[in-house]
């Protein structure tokens, strides 16, 4: 058979060693600060049953009716997670919770899969750092979760080890709506469809199906001769009962208690059909049409929809390629420049001379056994070879076991930065690495 070489999927990439550190970054971040206001990390599948997401995300959004990846095996159609929300609530509803606990902070970073048309900032396969509050109608969870998005945006940046380097005043905006729930949201959809009908012809395809399908999402087509038709249409505000008018208004206050900014704005209308009430999207201008770096919101139906009890819930998903897009785009970072530092093996374990192939191996593997990161040659490099690849490698110290020192129960120490080089006792080296690295 011809040989070839295979690439990864399209819209499917790897993460490289050398990128690993900008997204590590990213992950200790949304560790740090979940763990710091309580949530526990869940790590729910990623093989759901289709019909629990055409039940969440609902029948007629993209993502269901375009986008899921699946599979049929046997009897069971399965796809392949496109969001987060979904299965955290069937795990919640599946592990018991809503009765033993209902009120669970709960967060989650892994991958996600939607087949998308593959674009700047929009992969088939991307990481989302997704943060659910099961169990809770309480307005300050609202406000809890959306600082949480934005505090990660901002501690990112602070975390960057770049002089100067942080996300301005202006390069993000937190955006702000409210879906309104049952009777208001139905009244406003009404009045969304009566405004919109006369002017259906002159949108573009993909609305003039919306307009069918789900009429609220017409309102978030970015096509600039739709987005001048759509100027004026009502907003849900307006249709607000007094009850949900009250819920968002307290959520503003507790988000003013905390000093974040927020702009209300009534073209946020969301992708997925679960949202209730609170919705948000945060949005780093930079990057355009496809500037949302985090969406999410109130879904306070869908535990009773996946067959729990009436329990509020609130949470969102940041998208790690919108925020790594983000941090190179204001071009205060190179992805090649390490910025994030890789870590090399400490010690390079070099062998001077002939025959000490396992002499070698054994060290390293000692060193190893005590906490002390440590590589060697594998080529049969010469000395001098092996030497110029240890101080290339970045590694702090060589340590160099020839016939001499092997004979003499000693090894040869040498500090790569500044030459400086002395003998030792071999069964000593741990204990003098450790005193000097600590
Ligand atoms: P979403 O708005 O569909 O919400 O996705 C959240 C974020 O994931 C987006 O703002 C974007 O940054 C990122 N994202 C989405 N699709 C892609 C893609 N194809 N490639 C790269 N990044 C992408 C949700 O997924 C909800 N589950 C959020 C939520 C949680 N609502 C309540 N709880």
């Amino acid at each position: 058979m011809e040989r070839r070489q295979f690439r990864a999927p399209r819209g499917i990439r790897d993460v490289l060693p050398e990128e690993i550190p900008a997204w590590r970054l990213l992950e200790e971040t949304a560790r740090g600060l979940a763990h710091l206001r309580g949530y526990r990390e869940i790590r729910p599948a990623l093989l759901e049953e289709v019909e629990l997401f055409t039940r969440s995300v609902g029948e007629v959004t993209d993502i269901v009716q375009k986008e899921m990846f699946t599979l049929q095996k046997g009897e069971s159609a399965l796809a392949l997670r496109p969001e987060g929300t979904a299965g955290i609530v069937r795990a919640y509803l599946e592990a018991g919770y809503a009765s033993a606990a209902p009120l669970q902070r709960l967060f989650h970073i892994g991958p996600m899969f939607r087949y998308e048309r593959p674009q700047k900032g929009r992969e088939r396969m991307f990481t989302q750092f997704d943060v659910e509050v099961l169990g809770s109608l309480d307005p300050r969870l609202d406000a809890e979760v959306v600082f949480l998005a934005a505090a990660f945006f901002e501690s990112v940046a602070i975390k960057i080890k770049v002089p100067g380097f942080r996300i301005e005043r202006g390069e993000l905006e937190v955006r702000m709506n409210s879906m309104g729930d049952g009777d208001d949201r139905n009244r406003w959809k009404e009045a969304v469809r009566s405004f919109l009908a006369p002017t259906m012809a002159e949108h573009c395809e993909l609305c003039r199906a919306r307009f069918e399908r789900n009429v609220l999402r017409v309102l978030d087509c970015k096509n600039p001769r739709c987005k001048e038709l759509n100027a004026g249409a009502p907003a849900i505000l307006e249709y607000l009962s007094a009850e949900n008018r009250a819920h968002f208004e307290r959520v503003q206050e507790y988000l003013r208690v905390l000093g974040l900014p927020v702009v209300i704005d009534s073209s946020i209308v969301r992708g997925l059909d679960y949202y209730t009430r609170t919705v948000f999207e945060v949005h780093a201008p930079a990057l355009g049409a496809r500037s949302a770096l985090c969406g999410g919101g109130r879904y306070d139906h869908l535990i009773a929809e996946l067959g729990g009890p009436e329990l509020g819930a609130v949470g969102f998903a940041v998208g790690f390629t919108s925020t790594l897009l983000l941090l190179n785009e204001l071009k205060r970072i190179d992805p090649k420049e390490t910025v994030f530092d890789e870590i090399p093996a400490l010690v390079f374990v070099v062998g001077a001379g002939e025959g000490l192939e396992s002499e070698v191996f054994r060290l390293a593997e000692d060193l190893r056994k005590n906490e002390i990161s440590a590589v060697y040659d594998v080529e049969q490099r010469s000395l001098k070879a092996q030497m110029k690849l240890a101080g290339k490698g970045g590694h702090r110290y060589a340590v160099v076991l020839g016939g001499e020192e092997l004979a003499r129960g000693s090894v040869q120490l040498k500090e790569l930065q500044n030459g400086e080089q002395h003998e030792l006792p071999r069964a000593g080296i741990v204990a003098h690495l450790r005193a000097r690295e600590v």
